[in-house]
């Protein structure tokens, strides 16, 4: 079982992933943490984020138990993750983890950009989360307010704006919904709720309704 669910930044799908994983008894990939850790390496080695040779080498290197590590939560970083998640190779090379993670039992959710449209193409169940972007730019300070950063709420939404044009224009594997994806619209809903329309939509997919 793989349920697939893309969305904008800060659309809350990362949190709906955990909890849907958690429901349901299934591992779970914030695939985001690849290319932000991959942001990071580059960073830390004082590499340009537009240097493929060097991106590619850092994505060869990757190491999962890492991708825990606070630091890869910043906005800045996010920024970094989608400039490098434009690079063709980068993407390639990050494929076969995520398909990985995807084929091993009992079942996994992935969120992500491109999960339902190029990594799980035929996925069992496919979400995509929208929500306004004032409202995820509101989620993103108090966010980043809770651990402690100072967070400029209209420099958020500037930024997740660009973020949104750059993931929805870029030549590979864009954001864009799959054909046969569900949409949940997550600007009004409360994680509780947002878990429960999830789950609807996914109980009805199961059910054959
Ligand atoms: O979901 P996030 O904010 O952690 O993602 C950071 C960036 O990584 C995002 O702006 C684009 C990129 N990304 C991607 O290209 N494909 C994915 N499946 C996940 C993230």
């Amino acid at each position: 079982m793989i349920i697939a669910i893309d969305g904008p930044a800060a659309s809350g799908k990362g949190t709906l992933g955990k909890r849907l994983a958690h429901h349901y008894g299934y591992r779970h990939l914030d695939t985001g943490v690849i290319y932000r850790a991959v942001a990071y390496g580059l960073m830390q080695a004082g590499q340009d984020l537009r240097d493929e040779a060097a991106a590619v080498a850092v994505a060869l290197e990757l190491d999962p138990e890492k991708f825990g590590n606070p630091a890869l939560k910043s906005h800045e970083i996010g920024h970094a993750a989608s400039v490098v998640s434009a690079i063709p190779r980068v993407r390639e090379v990050l494929l076969n983890f995520q398909r990985q993670f995807a084929a091993d039992p009992p079942g996994a959710v992935l969120d992500g950009r491109d999960i339902g449209t190029v990594i799980c193409p035929n996925a069992d169940v496919k979400i995509f989360v929208v929500a306004d972007p004032k409202v995820r730019a509101r989620r993103r300070t108090l966010e980043a307010q809770s651990r402690g950063e100072a967070a400029d709420e209209a420099a958020i939404l500037a930024d997740i704006l660009a973020r949104d044009e750059r993931d929805q224009n870029r030549p590979i594997a864009p954001l864009k919904p799959a054909p046969d994806a569900h949409l949940l619209d997550n600007s009004q809903l409360d994680i509780e709720g947002g878990v429960r329309a999830a789950i609807d939509i996914i109980e009805a997919v199961r059910a054959g309704r």
